[in-house]
């Protein structure tokens, strides 16, 4: 069964090869192999292998649940049973009941009738008094999984699956999202069927790499620790021509030599990147009548920069909690590098809570720190939506992070951008405004 909000791209009537919407899966999904395969000796081995359970961790258009549609399909296609849900909102529990239910209507597998759900049976009554005679259907409704756990009907779909020598794969998308108290519950299911019964319920979950210090650090939660975990890396040059390369000429286009090289020196690791570049390089060169030209990619990079600012960066920063939004803040008031004690008189907080801020932010992808601990913008969210979104006095110079385009974004490296930091005697504290700011200080 694949995730219902999956699928393979359509056939188009313009034949573009490429496919920038989430959830897709690719023509070329390139720079996975190593990943792919390893996952899928784990399915293979069984329960005792660490990597029958596993979690796959990326940012956002990394390509988690373009990963977990192949691993499902590549598993369907071996016979295996795949109940795939998402964690987005509260009720993960009873997706799972109701994709069980669907699995086994399909799969009509003796044994898991008891999973379908409700299922009606008639009989013939009579009834017969001297010469009276009359007969009737009586409709009988049972609802045989009413009083089944979820952990019961996971037992027994996996030990249907034991019995005909196959397997059971529950994937679930969006973990980072999911009630915790039901990603735990599902989670010591899962570990009770897989480790301790040893039956085959493989289980690979995806998630934003925020899970690491969320779902992943809960105390109570063992299994997730455990878990054999896949960090999605970014895509390398090579696969960036790869999947660039492969799908146009595969749709019988072509594209000059330069300007692959430079589509491909623009997709900045991201799958997502990669997929929007493609598809408007694709459209404007009119491809595949025409080759596509470094004008046509020149555009297209400037096009796909703007998309990413709306669907990745905003969306990340938005994401974050005031306290990580003012560390990001301060990092760019500091001129995009920062050390903690710095960043702690910047935003007025304690050196502690901000260690623990720089944590989280460098997990989840936002920031990375050096040797010394210097905190760096990476270009999840780049310094440019920091200023639009806070409303910060600093000038926009418009020079691209990665020397691609000149599409909204900034480097402050050249922007004399400086906090005010002028001691406040009353208030025991220094000022948080930007150097040369209008009126009196603010310690907040
Ligand atoms: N390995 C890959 N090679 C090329 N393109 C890819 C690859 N993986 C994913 N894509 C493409 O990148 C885009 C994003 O993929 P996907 O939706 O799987 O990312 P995601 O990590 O699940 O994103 P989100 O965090 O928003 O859920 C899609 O257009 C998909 O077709
Ligand atoms: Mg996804």
């Amino acid at each position: 069964m694949a995730n219902m909000e999956t699928q393979r791209p359509q056939e188009q009537p313009d034949k573009n090869p490429f496919s920038p919407s989430f959830g897709t899966v690719p023509v070329a999904l390139v720079g996975r192999d190593a990943i792919f395969a390893d996952l899928h000796e784990g399915l293979e081995v069984g329960p005792t292998d660490v990597r029958f359970t596993s979690l796959i961790l990326g940012l956002r258009g990394s390509g988690k649940t373009a990963m977990l549609t192949e691993i499902e399909e590549r598993v369907a296609r071996n016979g295996w049973v795949v109940i795939s849900v998402d964690g987005v909102a509260d009720g993960l529990l009873d997706r799972v009941s109701e994709m069980i239910a669907q699995a086994s209507r399909t799969y009509q597998t003796p044994g898991l009738d008891a999973l379908s759900g409700a299922r009606s049976t008639e009989r013939e009554r009579s009834v017969k008094v001297g010469f009276y005679h009359q007969a009737w259907i009586e409709k009988e409704i049972f609802y045989p999984n009413v009083n089944m756990g979820l952990r019961e009907r996971l037992t027994l779909l996996a030990e249907v699956a034991q019995r005909a020598d196959s397997g059971v794969l529950l994937t679930v998308d969006e973990l980072h999202s999911a009630n915790q108290d039901e990603a735990r519950r599902l989670a010591s299911d899962v570990q009770h069927i897989t480790k301790r019964s040893r039956l085959p319920l493989a289980f690979v979950g995806a998630g934003l790499l925020e899970m690491k210090y969320t779902v992943m650090e809960g105390h109570k939660n063992t299994f997730f620790k455990r878990i054999r975990r896949y960090d999605l890396p970014p895509l390398t040059h090579g696969d960036a021509l790869q999947g660039l390369r492969g799908p146009i000429h595969e749709m019988g286009g072509s594209i000059a030599k330069s300007a692959l090289r430079l589509a491909a020196s623009c997709v900045d690791g991201s799958p997502y990147k990669l997929q929007l570049i493609g598809h408007t390089a694709w459209q404007v060169a009119n491809a595949p009548t025409n080759e596509i030209d470094e004008l046509s990619v020149d555009l297209a990079i400037e096009s796909a920069e703007n998309t990413m600012l709306h669907n990745i960066s905003e969306p990340a920063f938005y994401d974050l909690s005031n306290n990580e939004q003012e560390y990001l803040i301060a990092l760019v008031t500091l001129g995009e590098k920062g050390t903690n004690s710095a960043i702690a008189q910047t935003t007025d907080t304690n050196e502690r809570t901000t260690r623990r801020i720089a944590r989280r932010l460098d997990l989840a992808g936002y920031i990375v720190r050096d040797s010394r601990g210097v905190a760096a913008l990476t270009g999840l969210v780049p310094a440019s939506v920091i200023i639009k979104e806070a409303g910060l006095d600093i000038e926009d110079t418009n020079v691209a992070p990665y020397g691609c385009s000149s599409a909204g974004t900034v480097s402050l490296s050249a922007v004399a951008v400086r906090p005010c930091r002028e001691w406040m005697p009353r208030s025991q504290a220094r000022c948080v405004l930007l150097l040369g700011h209008a009126g009196r200080c603010r310690s907040k």
